[in-house]
């Protein structure tokens, strides 16, 4: 039988914001809950993993995963600007501790999206004080961090620079990344800098970020425009991690780029539930990608998976997805893991309807429900799985 590298990771990924419920001093929760706002669904107690995080992790655990990746919400430890919540780090503390008790490797990330709704009105990250308020609030949570070897800065800082585009823009009809308007550059140069503060903090870590690789494809002779393309929203991120202890890779399907811009998804292409097209080549297209651009920097897949109600499908692109990515892995890129989004049924962005996760959770009551496809990666994860993808 095949076997992944030593010491591979296996996991699957969650972040406070979709997860934990109740965020009330970000900025996403300001903005799901403007009077008149244009987000279909409010997060509300998103899947309550604040009090339940114990039962999460034991299900990881119960899965054969070794590793598990969660955010610490910069607007819970820091809610007022300066004023530090001891009992919010004390909370994230007890997570590290619970996944080391249960022998799980924590991939903590520092940023996933959302900030504290006092940054964002002081400027967010094109203020000149942003980078310094980043560095303040990783130093606040430098003391908790102890047992944990991977921690990732700002995830997807290329989706969020996008993001800011597309609000301002006002045109919100498209959902893939790489299909968006180009960030302000302001909006990368950012969260660049606060990226390299960060990781100057967490020397002694192992430490990077967590780009969304879009596989951008050049469609009848568009290569140039689709460097060009590629640059502002994807490579120019990937560029300032060439240096750090890893990167994360976070993929999901692709993009194609014709003469003026993003082309839409094929006539009679397969689709996810959110609209993507259905191509689980994207995870070892990225990976390949990725050691290309920055040759030696080690790849840990940190976000992979579909939107789906038909749970077999989900087995289905993640198996297409690992035989990519071990095909890359045989080839020689330096993959050390693989955590697939999502863990939970969560809320994603304005809405609980596309369902990314191995584990269902009911609305009402928050109860787990184990999905066989969590069952089938936990089997590949522990080797217990007959064939390996
Ligand atoms: C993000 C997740 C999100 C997922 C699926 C990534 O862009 O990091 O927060 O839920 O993709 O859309």
């Amino acid at each position: 039988m095949r076997n992944y590298p030593e010491g591979f990771l296996w996991g699957a990924s969650t972040s406070a914001h979709q997860t934990e419920g109740n965020n009330v001093a970000s900025d996403f929760w300001a903005l799901e809950n403007r009077p008149g706002g244009f987000l279909p669904e409010r997060s509300g107690d998103a899947c309550d993993s604040y009090h339940r995080w114990r039962e999460d992790l034991d299900i990881v655990k119960g899965l054969g995963f070794n590793a598990h990746r969660f955010s610490v919400e910069w607007a819970r430890v820091e809610p007022a600007e300066g004023r530090v919540s001891l009992a919010e780090l004390a909370h994230y503390r007890r997570v590290i501790e619970g996944c080391l008790e249960r022998g799980l490797t924590p991939v903590v990330t520092l940023h996933h999206f959302t900030s504290p709704l006092w940054f964002q009105k002081a400027g967010g990250w094109t203020a000149p004080e942003a980078v310094e308020r980043f560095r303040r609030y990783v130093r606040a949570v430098l003391p908790i961090l102890d047992g944990v070897d991977w921690v990732c800065t700002i995830n997807e800082p290329n989706m969020l620079a996008m993001m800011a585009s597309m609000m301002k823009a006002e045109k919100r009809e498209e959902n893939v990344a790489g299909a968006m308007p180009p960030p302000d550059q302001a909006m990368a140069d950012g969260p660049i800098a606060a990226h390299r503060a960060a990781r100057e903090e967490l020397g002694g870590f192992c430490s990077g970020w967590t780009i969304a690789i879009q596989n951008f494809e050049a469609v009848g002779g568009a290569d140039a425009e689709c460097a060009e393309w590629a640059w502002s929203r994807e490579d120019q991120f990937l560029d300032a991690a060439a240096s750090d202890d890893f990167v994360g890779v976070q993929a999901y399907t692709r993009v194609r780029i014709g003469r003026d811009g993003a082309l839409p998804v094929p006539d009679g292409a397969r689709r996810t539930m959110n609209g993507w097209e259905f191509y689980p080549a994207a995870l070892g297209n990225a990976v390949r990608h990725t050691a290309a651009r920055i040759p030696g920097v080690p790849i840990l897949v940190t976000e992979n998976g579909i939107a789906t109600a038909d749970d077999d499908e989900r087995v289905e692109y993640t198996r297409g997805a690992l035989t990519g990515l071990r095909e890359a892995i045989e080839d020689g890129v330096d993959v050390r893991g693989y955590l697939h989004w999502s863990l939970l049924d969560n809320y994603e962005w304005g809405t609980y309807e596309p369902t990314f996760g191995l584990v269902a959770v009911d609305r009402a009551t928050f109860a787990r429900t184990v999905k066989p496809s969590a069952g089938w990666l936990g089997d590949v994860a522990s080797g217990r799985a007959a064939q390996l993808p």
